[in-house]
């Protein structure tokens, strides 16, 4: 099977309890335009703005949601300020994964006792909607991890924003939570990674996958997945491994500069519609070639959706123990081969797509074939 045991003894126990994903920010080079992109393609409606009409003299923030997944987008005004100096080394990427807390005092002095590199003690914001918590610090590359306590707040984002609304219509695809979200590392700094979710944030190790199980012709890496104590937060952690040729992570590492967030898997449960939706508004996905359509249900079994329409929209199938999953990834979505999106639609299902593992890494393989760098 694929859960292996690590031999040193954790205490597989939150350090601090989680509440879930309170929001992703990417730092981007223009986040007017990449709030359009969100809007019409991926169906985000924003609801709350920071920027200089607001008093906010450096940078501008625009915060869009669609059901419970909030991101929030953020470009520097200036060239000598993080945020732009961010976009200049890693391009648009994932800066803050922020995590939903009871206690954002609470949750970043114990991070930081058991080892959590601090950046940003806690800091309680006020305006007329009540206040909120946050506390910040750092995990892989530059991303950090944003402690957010909010029980007190009935307010549009966080003080300091301003309620907005879309200023187009906005028709949602269906996206409801953030499934999960994979971080890149650097070789031989899965386990060093892996063990800072467990020793710091009490995390558990939920599965392993080594070379052999995402392996191709060409390229391979190491993956291992992490999770909260209540499966809310789940972070598989990825690294290159030795292949033929360069893998798909060590492009990713070079595109980067650096370890970053490689994938944001966000649930649907209508994964047909949301898929025909997002390629009507011209948003690209990986193809995997019809043939795997024709044994695919051969491995999977009984499933409820029309193989036709799921072969139409190329979205793939996998099954465990518990059920079955519907996923399918896009292209990045910025011009570096850095971020990109899966949508998935479990059917029981709690794994994360093993089975369509070497289908899906030989699409990527063709990919940057076209660009390249294999
Ligand atoms: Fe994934």
């Amino acid at each position: 099977m694929d859960t292996l045991t690590s031999n040193k003894t954790y205490t597989e126990q939150d350090t601090f309890p989680i509440n879930g994903t309170d929001y992703i920010e990417f730092y981007v080079g223009n986040a007017k335009q990449a709030a359009h992109y969100y809007q019409s393609a991926f169906g985000f409606r924003i609801v709350a703005y920071r920027g200089p009409e607001t008093g906010a003299r450096e940078t501008a923030s625009y915060v869009l949601q669609q059901g419970k997944v909030r991101f929030v987008l953020t470009s520097a005004l200036y060239p000598d300020h993080e945020v732009s100096r961010h976009v200049l080394q890693h391009g648009d990427g994932v800066k803050v994964l922020a995590l939903w807390v009871d206690n954002a005092a609470d949750a970043y002095n114990k991070a930081v006792e058991r080892g959590a590199r601090p950046f940003k003690a806690p800091e309680t914001m006020k305006d007329e909607y009540g206040e909120v918590t946050i506390a910040s610090i750092h995990t892989y590359g530059e991303t950090l991890h944003t402690f957010v306590e909010r029980k007190h707040y009935e307010g549009a984002f966080l003080p300091g924003f301003q309620a907005r609304e879309s200023l187009m219509e906005i028709q949602p695809i269906g996206l409801k939570y953030v499934d999960h979200c994979v971080g890149n590392v650097e070789l031989g700094m899965m386990n060093k990674w892996v063990e800072f979710y467990q020793d710091v944030m009490g995390f558990k190790l939920l599965v392993t996958f080594d070379d052999k199980d995402i392996s191709t012709e060409y390229t391979a890496l190491m993956s291992k997945v992490v999770s909260n104590g209540n499966g809310f937060i789940k972070f598989p952690i990825n690294e290159p491994a030795q292949g033929k040729k360069k893998s798909q992570i060590e492009e990713y590492l070079d595109y980067y500069h650096g370890a970053g967030v490689q994938h944001i898997a966000l649930a649907t449960d209508d994964i047909i519609f949301t898929v025909d939706e997002l390629r009507r508004r011209g948003v690209e996905f990986l193809y995997v070639p019809e043939a795997y359509y024709d044994t695919v249900l051969e491995r999977v079994g009984e499933i409820k959706e029309e193989l036709e329409e799921l072969k139409r929209l190329n979205i793939l199938i996998d099954r465990d123990e518990e059920g079955y999953l519907l996923q399918i990834f896009t292209k990045p979505v910025q011009d570096r081969p850095t971020v990109f999106y899966e949508i998935i639609q479990r059917e029981g299902a709690r794994s994360f797509g093993k089975g369509n593992f070497k289908a899906l890494f030989e699409a990527i393989e063709r990919e940057q074939e076209r660009r390249g760098t294999l």
